[in-house]
């Protein structure tokens, strides 16, 4: 079977860069992205590619190559789905807010909702692709609506779940360490699995197309989460144990990330990982682990979480211990506000909590991130819900520019780790704050010594 059009509902940061790949690759294909959020929708049509509502190096040239020609962006969801053969589910999957499982499991309303539509639409036969990251088992229940609530035809159902990492989407999708496809072991399931095999042929070796069944492909992507994170918190443990022993975290991630059964990447030690997958995909994992009653399972990988956790707070207190135990009416420049460089994504930023530690303390917070706005940062702040959108505008400030970020501050804290604060001239900021001027780089991003020889009180996360 060759598929000859796609709809992807759900045009956020994996539907909006995944289908533009998919529609420059294959310029044979259709590809129609579809949501129902019209600022969303209207910001991915701009005339201006750099305007798309996501900020991915490499993705506006890709859009402007494809949109229009076989790329479409459009909030006519239920025209989408009828059209297409293939219909992939990109829709967000947040930790539940509410009832059972509440602050664990996904939750998978927008799912749910997605199959209902897909079901109550079409009138002929469709692969249903999960492209989300999702729990388990969660095909079983997508089947259910699909059969129960459909017109009678046809549905097949596999799980596709996406590695690409925000920031280097473009390349990530480009050259793919692999590409995941658990189909059903059915005679249909397996021409299904098939026909996504040869979508991404277009451009993957087939070697680095595997092919599972469907729970092994969606536990698999909760797995590389767990690992990933993990990871990071693991060195996160010794960094902090490196500071109180003289021993200096970054020597020791090269030694063992030398080490060709452990490997160099992923061990940075940092203010904490933040994005929308980790925590959610963690916590996601604990709570399946408990459902079947795995309670040490469970235990296992919370305690990625809670390091996490710990080290947020660990080095939001550090600045307040540093500055003489109070910061109460101190300037705090606080220089990132997204997750990681690159991106202009904030979800779980570990800049939102520190900074809600520092305004805890009532500390005169100064935010400067290249890519991220200005309403972007008050949001997540109220989304935290320890103070109003009135307070948090008038204690907290948003600049464009550096500089007023770090005029006359005790304190500026490094949180991401932007290329550009590599070029700043440390030396013009040190004149511009007041003395002693502290420096804490969250994220080890700048040459230690050259700061100390400025002048520079510096902290970074493990180091005695
Ligand atoms: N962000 C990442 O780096 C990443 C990587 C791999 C996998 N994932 C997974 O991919 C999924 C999507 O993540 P995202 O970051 O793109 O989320 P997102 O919030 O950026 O995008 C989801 C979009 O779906 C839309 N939507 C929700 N319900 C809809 C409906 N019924 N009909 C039409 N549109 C609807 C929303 O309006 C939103 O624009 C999640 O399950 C996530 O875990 C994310």
């Amino acid at each position: 079977m060759e598929i000859k059009n796609i709809c992807c509902i759900g045009a956020g940061y994996v539907g909006g860069p995944t289908m533009t790949m998919i529609a420059a690759k294959c310029p044979h294909i259709k590809v129609n992205v579809v949501d129902i959020n019209e600022n969303r929708i209207a910001a991915w049509n701009d005339e201006n590619a750099t305007h798309i509502p996501i900020y991915e190096p490499g993705l506006p040239e890709l859009v402007g190559q494809t949109r229009g020609k076989n790329l479409f962006f459009s909030t006519d969801v239920n025209a989408a789905i009828q059209e297409a053969d293939m219909i992939f589910i990109s829709v967000n999957t947040p930790t539940k807010t509410y009832g059972e499982g509440k602050g664990m499991a996904a939750d998978l309303k927008y799912i749910e909702l997605c199959a209902r539509q897909i079901a109550a639409v079409a009138t002929s036969d469709k692969i249903i692709v999960e492209k989300s990251t999702l729990p388990v088992r969660t095909a079983e229940a997508l089947r259910s609506i699909l059969d129960n609530t459909g017109n009678g035809v046809h549905f097949d159902i596999l799980s596709n779940p996406e590695f690409l990492a925000e920031g280097t989407a473009v390349t990530d999708l480009l050259n793919p360490d692999r590409v995941l496809i658990g189909g059903e072991h059915t005679e249909k399931g397996k021409k299904a699995q098939q026909a996504l095999v040869e979508v991404y042929a277009n451009w993957v070796p087939r070697e680095h197309i595997l092919t599972t069944n469907v729970w092994s492909a969606e536990l698999s992507k909760l797995t590389a989460n767990a690992f990933l994170a993990q990871r990071v918190s693991s060195i996160n443990a010794i960094s902090e144990l490196c500071e109180v022993t003289e021993a200096d975290v970054n020597e020791v991630a090269r030694a063992i990330g030398a080490d060709s059964r452990i490997g160099s990447k992923f061990l940075k030690a940092s203010v904490g990982f933040g994005g929308s997958c980790f925590q959610k995909d963690i916590l996601n994992l604990v709570y399946i682990s408990q459902t079947y009653g795995l309670q040490e399972v469970a235990d296992y990988w919370e305690q990625v979480i809670i390091m996490n956790d710990h080290q947020k707070r660990r080095f939001a207190k550090n600045i307040v211990k540093t500055l003489f135990n109070t910061v109460s009416g101190k300037k705090i420049a606080l220089l990132g506000w997204s997750f990681k460089k690159d991106t202009n994504d904030t979800r779980e930023s570990a800049a939102i909590y520190v900074a809600d530690y520092l305004l805890k303390e009532q500390a005169e917070v100064v935010v400067y991130d290249p890519k991220v706005t200005a309403e972007q940062i008050y949001s997540d702040l109220n989304y935290l819900g320890t103070r109003s959108d009135t307070e948090n505008r008038s204690l907290l400030t948003v600049v464009n520019d550096p500089m007023d970020a770090v005029k006359k501050a005790h304190a500026t804290a490094i949180l991401t780790e932007w290329d550009e604060f590599k070029k700043y001239d440390w030396q013009s900021i040190y004149d511009h704050m007041l003395k002693p001027a502290f420096l804490f780089d969250g994220r080890m991003l700048l040459d230690q010594e050259l700061l100390k020889g400025i002048g520079f009180e510096v902290y970074t996360t493990g180091k005695g």
